[in-house]
C-alpha cells in the first residue's frame, strides 16, 4: 500500500499538467448546442465592421498568425499589459497589429456575452474571424475547428525571436516555421498572406534610402515608395504602403506575380523569389492560384490547430483583453 502513496501522490500533482500538455480535440461543431448562433454572429459583426474599415482583414489574419506562434493560438495576443505584466503586443513587433483588427474580437465578444454568456473563447473568435474575413475578401474557405481555450500567460519577453523579421534570410525564417511544424513550401504558401494589407515605411525604408538602395525592388516601385514615405522620420503620420501594390484589398495569388517583377515590398517577400530554394515555389503560386489556395489553406488549419489549450489547459475569458484572475 505505502508504494502506491507516491504514485497516488504524483498524480494528483501533475494531473492539471498532464490535461494541459494533452491538446483538446477540436471539433467543428464544437458550439452547435452551446451557442448555435456562434457562426452567424461572427458573420454579422465582420462584414459592416469590414466594410467600415477595409483593412480589417488584413490586420486580422496577421493578429491570428501572431497569436498562433507564440504560445499556440490561444488569444494571448490580445491581452493589454498591466502593472503586473508587460503583454505580448506590447513588443515593439505589435507596432504593426492594428486596432481594428482587436477592436473587431471585442466587438464579436460582446455580442457573444449577450447570446451565450462565458461559452466561446476569445481564440476561437479569432480563428473564425479570420477565416471569414480572408473568404470575403476573395480567399479560399477552410474549415475552422472550434474548442480552443484561452492562454493563461502573455509576456513581452517571449515575441523576439519566435516571430520573423522582415530583414532575415529564408534559412533564419525557416527556423521559426520549422519550430512549429512548417515546410518551406508552408512557408510561402503562408506568406502569400502578404497578398492584403500594408506595411509601414521603416520595415523597409533601407531598400529605398540610404546608402546600398536594394538592386532587387522594382524602380517604378522603389520611386513610389521614396515619394510615400519620404517623411516617415519626421512626421508622426503614420506612413504604410500595400504589400501588394496591384490588388491590394483582394485575396488572389498577385503577391507571387509581384515577386517576379521585384514588387515585393519588404525584402523578406522579395528574398523568396531571390533565393533558389524558395523561386520554384513562388513561380508555382504565381502560374497557379488554385495550387496557391489550396495549400494556403491547408496550412491556415494547421495554423490554427498550433499549441491548443483544453479543459485545465486555459480558461473562456470573460474579455478578450484581460485574464479572468486580474491579478496577473
Ligand atoms: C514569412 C515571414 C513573415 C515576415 C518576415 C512578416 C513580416 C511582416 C511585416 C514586417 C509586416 C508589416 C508590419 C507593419 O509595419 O505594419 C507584415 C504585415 C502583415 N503580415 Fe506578415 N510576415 C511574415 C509572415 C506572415 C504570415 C505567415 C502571415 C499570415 C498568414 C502574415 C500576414 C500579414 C498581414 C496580413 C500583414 C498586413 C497587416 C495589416 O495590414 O495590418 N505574415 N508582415
Ligand atoms: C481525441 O480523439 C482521439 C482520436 O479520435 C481519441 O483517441 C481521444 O480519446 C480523444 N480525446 C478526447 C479528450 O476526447
Ligand atoms: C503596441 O505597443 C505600443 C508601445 O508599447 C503601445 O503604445 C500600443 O498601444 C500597442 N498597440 C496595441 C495595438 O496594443
Ligand atoms: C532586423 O530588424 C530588427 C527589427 O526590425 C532589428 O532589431 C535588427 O537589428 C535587424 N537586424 C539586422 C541584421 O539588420
Ligand atoms: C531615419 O532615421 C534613421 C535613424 O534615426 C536614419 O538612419 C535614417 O537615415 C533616416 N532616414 C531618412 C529617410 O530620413
Ligand atoms: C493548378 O493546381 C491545381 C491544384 O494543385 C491542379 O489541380 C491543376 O492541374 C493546376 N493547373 C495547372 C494549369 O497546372
Amino acid at each position: 500500500m505505502a508504494s502506491f502513496l507516491p504514485v497516488l501522490f504524483l498524480v494528483l500533482v501533475f494531473a492539471p499538467f498532464i490535461n494541459s500538455a494533452n491538446p483538446p480535440n477540436l471539433t467543428k461543431d464544437y458550439y452547435t448546442k452551446t451557442c448555435p448562433d456562434f457562426s452567424k454572429i461572427v458573420r454579422e459583426t465582420i462584414t459592416p465592421k469590414q466594410g467600415q474599415q477595409p483593412t480589417t482583414a488584413a490586420g486580422t489574419l496577421r493578429l491570428f498568425f501572431h497569436d498562433c506562434f507564440l504560445e499556440g493560438c490561444d488569444a494571448s495576443v490580445l491581452i493589454a499589459t498591466n502593472s503586473f505584466n508587460k503583454a505580448e503586443r506590447d513588443d515593439d513587433i505589435n507596432q504593426s497589429l492594428p486596432g481594428d483588427a482587436f477592436d473587431l474580437v471585442i466587438r464579436i465578444k460582446t455580442a457573444l456575452e449577450l447570446t451565450c454568456p462565458g461559452v466561446v473563447s476569445c481564440a476561437d473568435i479569432l480563428a473564425q474571424a479570420t477565416r471569414d474575413l480572408v473568404t470575403m475578401v476573395g480567399g479560399p474557405s477552410y474549415e475552422v475547428k472550434l474548442g480552443r481555450k484561452d492562454g493563461l500567460e502573455s509576456k513581452a519577453h517571449k515575441v523576439r525571436g519566435n516571430l520573423p523579421l522582415a530583414n532575415q534570410s529564408v534559412l533564419d525564417m525557416m527556423s521559426i516555421f520549422k519550430k512549429n511544424g512548417f515546410t518551406l513550401k508552408e512557408l510561402v504558401a503562408l506568406s502569400g498572406g502578404h497578398t492584403i494589407g500594408f506595411s509601414h515605411c521603416k520595415e523597409f525604408s533601407n531598400r529605398i534610402f540610404g546608402p546600398k538602395p536594394d538592386p532587387d525592388l522594382n524602380t517604378r516601385l522603389a520611386d513610389k515608395l521614396k515619394g510615400l514615405c519620404k517623411d516617415f522620420n519626421t512626421s508622426n503620420k503614420v506612413m504604410a504602403a500595400f504589400l501588394d501594390p496591384v490588388t491590394p484589398g483582394k485575396f488572389d495569388n498577385m503577391y507571387f506575380k509581384n515577386l517576379k517583377r521585384g514588387m515585393g515590398l519588404l525584402a523578406s517577400d522579395q528574398i523568396l523569389f531571390k533565393d533558389t530554394s524558395t523561386r520554384p515555389i513562388v513561380e508555382l503560386y504565381a502560374n497557379n492560384q488554385t495550387a496557391f489556395f489550396e495549400d494556403f489553406a491547408r496550412a491556415m488549419e494547421k495554423l490554427g490547430a498550433l499549441g491548443v489549450k483544453g479543459e485545465g489547459g486555459g480558461e473562456v475569458r470573460r474579455r478578450c483583453d484581460h485574464f479572468n484572475n486580474l491579478n496577473v
